[in-house]
């Protein structure tokens, strides 16, 4: 069967199929740490046709298939099925318009989320989507995950970003809903289905993004706080003073602070004392030194009310770029703590401090050796913690310690995934966070668009 399936693909897609050891190896698996998968074959499509082709292929020959973006999703969705086929669609890289009169850029799935931030700039707009892996993952991973990132607080998650898609569904149906209104309430708003399902329902070939104004400045802040209370106050105040002015608001714990700055000798710490809690701020206005006055008055008034101990205003961008650095250096920690278990959880903001006190102390109590780094979009209720644990080198991303972050989390009413997404490493958990009555609702939508059960099997749900 496999023999025919591999002969069918590769008369209808050619030289854009791979199988065996020309799959390049960065196709075997995403940034989930989970064992590598090589697929029976990869396909690398140019066109919505040929997408559409593959789908209707492994339709008919009930073949798995994973879409693929730039593969740095953190929860195993882009990983390979074996035996199935990984679809990327890394060549359909084209950015097709930008319109500046409706202010929306057109672009096709494997765009970099960078390439489209600098197309938007060049047209004088702005694409309010960022997040650390800007340079290597891509829009139709983004629209997937229903990414978030570090500008969430003012501009939402992904799926504000989108008013239109263009959609291969399961059976090689090509919906092209490539609306670029504002407002558009004729029938089910059917983008937003795709958003978030991580390459369960159809795999996105075009999109149609939303952008902004361009801000006149963005201007940034890095922050000691004494204590997690002090840094709500700090929020709360930024929040109220600045509204849509406030692009950013990041937290770092000690733990994640220190041992980036300690770890990645390029790394400088801003502030020569050591503080309870970090926060960096990043605000963006239509007039430069409006802005930066409102930062000021903000974080002069922080200090004198005690929220802030010290902080750091830069004076260029460059030095802006250094304050940004270490929350930047995410990349790196694969590198500086090897394997690791890593966490995109939610709680209520104000919960947030507890539920890191007692990760962090069960963690090291059960595992002594154990280093963890706590950290996140703290505006946005979404905190990350990481974790590396010399002791249990072979089993990570770690079970045990899945189990006892989400046990926590759960008992303060959060959510497992605020950003990443469930893909394969949280699917066991998922039932933590939604109600028998959802699960069964994403059931049903499943089988509907996907009734042979190929598109990214196994992914999100069992069925
Ligand atoms: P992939 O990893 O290739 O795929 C992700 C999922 O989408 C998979 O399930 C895949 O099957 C599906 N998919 C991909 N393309 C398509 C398509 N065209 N159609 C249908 N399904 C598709 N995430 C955040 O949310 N916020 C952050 O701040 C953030 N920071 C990060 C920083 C670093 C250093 C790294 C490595 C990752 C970070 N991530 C973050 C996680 C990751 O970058 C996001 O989840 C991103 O959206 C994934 O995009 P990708 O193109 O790499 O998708
Ligand atoms: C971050 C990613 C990992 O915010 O979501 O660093
Ligand atoms: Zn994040």
């Amino acid at each position: 069967m496999s023999n025919d399936f591999l002969e069918s693909l590769k008369a209808e897609l050619g030289a854009d199929v791979f199988v065996g050891d020309d799959i390049p190896v960065r196709f075997h698996n995403d940034w989930s740490g989970m064992t590598p998968v090589v697929p029976l074959a990869l396909v690398r499509p140019r066109t919505t046709a040929q997408v559409s082709a593959t789908l209707r292929l492994c339709n008919q020959f009930m073949v798995p298939v994973t879409p693929q973006g730039g593969l740095t999703g953190l929860a195993g969705g882009g990983r390979p099925i074996d035996g199935g086929v990984a679809l990327s669609l890394d060549r359909m890289n084209a950015i097709e318009e930008v319109d500046p009169v409706m202010a929306t850029m057109t672009v096709q799935a494997g765009v970099p989320l960078g390439v489209a931030q600098q197309a938007a700039e060049q047209a004088g707009l702005f694409l309010g989507l960022d997040l650390g892996a800007r340079d290597s993952c891509v829009i139709g991973g983004n629209l997937s995950t229903n990414a978030g990132g570090n500008r969430v607080i003012r501009f939402g998650m992904a799926r504000e970003h989108v008013l239109g898609l263009e959609v291969v569904l399961p059976d090689g149906t090509v919906v092209t809903s490539l609306n670029k209104m504002l407002k558009n309430n004729a029938g089910y708003d059917l983008k937003q289905l795709f958003v978030g399902s991580e390459g369960t329902l159809g795999v996105i070939t075009r999109a149609v993004l939303r952008l902004q104004a361009k801000p006149a400045d963005l201007a940034s802040a890095f922050c000691g706080c004494p204590d997690f209370p002090s840094m709500l106050e700090l929020l709360k105040s930024s929040r109220q003073r600045m509204g849509s002015a406030l692009t950013s608001f990041e937290v770092m714990w000690p733990s994640f602070y220190d041992f980036m700055t300690g770890g990645l000798p390029d790394l400088r710490r801003a502030l020569a004392e050591a503080h309870g809690i970090y926060v960096l701020i990043e605000t963006g206005g239509r007039d430069a030194a409006e802005n930066r006055v409102l930062l000021e008055q903000v974080l002069s008034d922080a200090l004198e009310a005690g929220w802030v101990s010290d902080a750091v205003l830069p004076n260029s961008e460059r030095e802006a770029r250094d304050l940004w650095a270490v929350r930047e250096s995410v990349s790196e920690y694969g590198k500086l703590m090897g394997p690791m278990t890593a966490f995109d959880v939610g709680v209520p903001t104000s919960d947030a401090g507890d539920l890191v006190a007692e990760i962090e102390a069960a963690v090291s109590q059960r595992w002594p050796d154990a280093i963890g780094l706590s950290y996140g979009h703290i505006g946005d209720s979404n905190l990350h913690f990481v974790c590396n644990i010399p002791s249990a080198r072979a089993q990570q991303p770690n079970k045990e310690i899945t189990e006892l972050v989400f046990g926590l989390v759960a008992e303060k009413g959060g959510t497992i995934s605020a950003e990443h997404g469930i893909g394969l490493l949280k699917k066991p958990y998922l039932k933590l966070s939604r109600s028998p009555e959802e699960l069964a609702l994403m059931a049903t939508i499943k089988r509907a668009l996907d009734p042979n059960n190929i598109l990214n099997t196994g992914k999100v749900l069992s069925l």
